[in-house]
């Protein structure tokens, strides 16, 4: 730990105030508490072990998400996060690396929103199933609530049709979730209103969806929906403090942490700066 002024550090580097950062993970999870729904955080803005662990601290699961293969194994390998879901739909080339990550922890869910990625966890399984130590494959079907990055159509038969090719006809080689869903969206949304309306249609499309899969007499344990700012609509960013023209700067700003890929993050802990490698 050492004593240095903010001033001396090079540019760019990224500096997180501890305090701050303990305080917003505490407010998502008594959020989750007060809702009574389960919570499971992503990593994909900090990729760091410590920011995790402040992520799900005191919850009975320790479930997170991620976005790369990368940080799966990277959260995998910290022997702490034992329930990680990999949030964008798989592509056949990325199976042996999932299955080795899954098989090195208690479960690596996957994405899953078209006939093709069934099609391709079955054949994996049946061809190599000592690389998932006999283990099934876990799957969310990921549904589209508006934000169309991906996700299967909610309203198309289809979608009904692909959960029953994975409980049914397949079910031998899968451990179904449920549905999942994210709505990207609400964050192009420019009052408490418009996410509002987002937050509404997502936990609608998701419940109908889910009652749907039930409905036709099919397995559906988990919905999950979310997003930052749908969290919590009543309390977003209070645009009357900022007239037009004033520049805002997000944190987390997710694309610039990603793709610049620091090593270090300077810690700021009351007035000490010391560096997390
Ligand atoms: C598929 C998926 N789920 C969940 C999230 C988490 O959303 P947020 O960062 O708004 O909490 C993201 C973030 O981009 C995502 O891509």
């Amino acid at each position: 730990m050492q004593n240095i002024s903010i001033k001396q550090l090079p540019s760019p580097s990224v500096v997180v105030d501890e305090e701050i950062v303990r305080r917003n993970c505490k407010k998502m999870i008594d959020r989750s508490k007060q809702l009574g729904v389960a919570i499971r955080p992503h990593m994909k803005t900090h990729k760091t072990i410590e920011i995790g662990k402040f992520q799900v601290e005191g919850l009975e699961f320790k479930k997170v998400i991620v976005s790369t293969l990368q940080e799966a194994k990277f959260y995998a390998q910290s022997g702490y996060f034992k329930d990680i879901l990999y949030a964008i739909p798989i592509a056949p080339n990325k199976l042996e690396q999932a299955a080795s990550i899954h098989s090195s922890i208690d479960v690596l869910h996957l994405m899953v929103d078209h006939p093709d990625h069934v099609r391709a966890l079955v054949d994996f399984r049946v061809s190599n199933n000592a690389a998932l130590a006999g283990k099934k494959w876990s799957v969310f079907v990921k549904i589209d609530c508006g934000y169309h990055r991906a996700g299967a159509d909610p309203c198309s038969p289809k979608t009904l049709d692909l959960i029953a090719s994975i409980t049914k006809d397949n079910n031998q080689h899968f451990d179904f979730q449920g549905i999942y869903t994210h709505s990207g969206h609400s964050y192009r949304q420019q009052t408490p209103k418009e996410i509002a309306a987002i937050a509404l249609e997502e936990a609608t499309v998701a419940g109908q969806m889910g009652a749907r899969i039930r409905e036709a007499g099919l397995p559906c344990p988990i919905v999950s929906i979310g997003s930052t700012p749908s969290s919590d609509p009543a309390k977003p960013i209070d645009f009357s403090r900022y007239p037009i023209g004033t520049v805002i700067q997000i944190i987390p700003n997710h694309s610039c942490l990603t793709a610049a890929m620091f090593s270090n993050y300077q810690i700021l802990k009351g007035i000490t700066l010391f560096e997390l490698t």
